[in-house]
């Protein structure tokens, strides 16, 4: 088909939805994959970095995927409600697919520590903002309880058709790429995305795992992927903020802290999935200071042209320098994934805005007398 209507669409053979359901979509997925070209020729000299900008979803974040395919079968079993706790990038979009199907959507944020486009987004979609005095875990153990009990639909990243969706993104850099990347480095807060992407190569791998033949295990052939596309896993590596590492201290923290707001979590809920993600691929977890985030915030943005958010920023960071220190070698081809749009999180971005710009009177000498300057 020509025309492009989500990843559910596209990609129904391989998640666990009924033939017939009601599709919930704003046309999520099928993101760019952004080749860095001015970047890796001055610090990562000989190795090809790729970012997916999933900051290109409809709501600005990953969080789409997830959120069209737990959605959709939130109606399918007849749900009324949705709820989750979230840095702001879940309750952007569960607000939006549930103003989509016309669903109540309840949202806890941790109080004053969310972006304001974030929060901007969850008002507009009309969901029930419940600020708590206290941090995204805090509020997770919250959303836990309720869902047991109540007769109200948990969309945070345990909620498994969230991952199924998720676990297309590994599936589209395939696609483009037509093979395998030997590294996929994200950013890791709840751990569900790092954790999805595995989930995804796993099963193109495991689909694929005849190298005498070209057809799918589980589709005899009739899938986009070959097996010499797919043999292969990559290493995964998750990043995280050195005030929100606890895959780095192999326990989880209390008390998180960090300027990218998106993975400012101590207690991932996918910890054993994402330990186990890392081990089996014979990747890493490393921390960067927001120091770090924001210098690769701010190179992605004015060397490459791409603005993502400060978490986003943590897998470029991380990725540089660890090709600078060889852990990712020469000759590699590397995925980064970059979680959500700059514009998300607009105050870190503006802080500096007044010393970078210049007020000058409405003339147009004046103004050319600057611009010639600027460009002597
Ligand atoms: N990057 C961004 C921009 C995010 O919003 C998140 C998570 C992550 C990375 C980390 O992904 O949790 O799957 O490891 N945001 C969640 C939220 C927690 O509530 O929006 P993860």
């Amino acid at each position: 088909r020509s025309r492009y209507t989500g990843l559910i669409a596209k990609y129904h053979d391989r998640l666990p939805l009924a033939d017939d359901v009601r599709v919930i979509s704003l046309g999520e997925g099928n993101t760019p994959l952004i080749r860095l070209c001015n970047l890796p020729r001055q610090l990562a000299r000989g190795v090809d970095i790729y970012v997916k900008y999933e900051g290109l979803n409809p709501t600005g974040s990953f969080k789409d995927r997830g959120m069209t395919v737990a959605v959709t079968q939130a109606v399918a079993e007849g749900c009324r409600a949705i709820v989750c706790a979230s840095t702001g990038n879940t309750s952007a979009s569960a607000a939006a697919y549930a103003a989509r199907c016309g669903m109540r959507v309840f949202v806890l944020i941790p109080e004053g520590k969310i972006a304001i486009g974030k929060l901007a987004q969850a008002i507009i979609h009309g969901a029930e903002v419940l600020q708590v005095r206290g941090n995204f875990d805090a509020g997770m153990r919250i959303v836990r309880e309720l869902a047991e009990e109540g007769p109200i639909t948990l969309v945070n990243s345990i909620n498994p058709y969230r991952l199924q969706g998720q676990k297309t993104a590994a599936f589209e850099i395939v696609e483009e790429l037509e093979r395998v990347p030997e590294f996929h480095c994200l950013p890791v807060g709840n751990a569900g995305n790092i954790t999805a992407h595995w989930i995804g190569y796993s099963e193109l791998a495991l689909g694929h795992n005849d190298p005498g033949t070209q057809a799918c295990s589980f589709c005899a052939g009739r899938c986009r992927f070959t097996c010499a596309m797919v043999r292969e896993r990559p290493r995964m590596i998750g990043y995280q903020a050195a005030g929100a590492a606890p895959f780095l201290r192999a326990q989880m923290i209390d008390d998180p802290e960090t300027v990218a707001t998106a993975i400012r979590i101590g207690h991932p809920q996918s910890w054993e999935q994402a330990w186990a993600a890392s081990r089996e691929s014979g990747g890493w977890f490393a921390e960067l200071t927001d120091q770090e985030i924001l210098a690769a915030q701010r190179l992605l943005a004015e060397q490459e042209g791409v603005f993502c958010e400060p978490a986003s920023a943590a897998s470029v960071a991380g990725c540089l320098r660890d090709i600078q220190t060889g852990k990712i070698p020469e000759g590699s081809t590397v995925v980064c994934t970059l979680t959500g749009h700059g514009l998300k999180d607009p105050d870190i971005a503006s802080r500096d805005a007044s010393a970078a710009m210049r007020t000058l009177e409405a003339d147009v000498d004046v103004v050319k007398r600057v611009i010639l300057d600027k460009l002597s």
